[in-house]
């Protein structure tokens, strides 16, 4: 069994959008959204290199990497810390090339980061420290997405 539980790859899996931290040269944090995150086995996750120069550059001197998948409704998910690879071929990356190829976005594509996954670990909302359920949460962040919706100004909780 790898480091990756069957839970972690579903929030990843459905959540499509992760927030990815590499260390810049002058070592201040580098934080930027990759939409195409996934699951590349058991053990790595990985996301595409479209537009995200200053990522790359970053993993080219330094290969730590941490990313973050949080499911907005319940307020929950992952944080992901390990080192990254750059890819551009092979048999593992024509068959992730293939599936962001469903997902429409293969054209695009400069290069395949992959991330060895060396600590995994959930995150969670303080909401959950009130002692508040995940249904209820769910249902309040519902409600906010509903609000935005309308055009409405609500808000709820952290
Ligand atoms: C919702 C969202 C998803 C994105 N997904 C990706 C992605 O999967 N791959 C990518 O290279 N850029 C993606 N981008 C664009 C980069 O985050 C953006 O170009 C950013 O400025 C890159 O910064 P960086 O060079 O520091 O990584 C996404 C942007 C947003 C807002």
């Amino acid at each position: 069994m790898g480091i990756l539980t069957d839970d972690m790859k579903r929030v990843v899996r459905q959540q499509r959008l992760a927030f990815v931290a590499t260390v810049c040269a002058d070592n201040t944090p580098n934080l930027s959204p990759k939409g195409t995150i996934a699951v590349w086995d058991d053990d790595h996750l990985a996301f595409a290199n479209i537009r995200s120069p200053q990522t790359i550059s970053n993993l080219r001197h330094n290969s730590s990497i941490e990313i973050n998948v949080v499911d907005p409704m319940v307020r929950k998910g992952y944080r992901f810390k390990g080192t990254a690879t750059i890819m551009n071929s092979g048999a593992r990356y024509e068959e992730m090339m293939a599936s962001f190829t469903a997902r429409g976005v293969s054209n695009l594509i400069r290069d395949v980061v992959v991330i060895k996954v060396e600590h995994a670990l959930p995150v969670t909302s303080p909401a959950y420290d009130l002692g508040l359920s995940e249904a209820e949460i769910r249902s309040r962040w519902e409600h906010h997405y509903d609000a935005i919706k309308r055009g409405s100004e609500e808000s709820t909780g952290e």
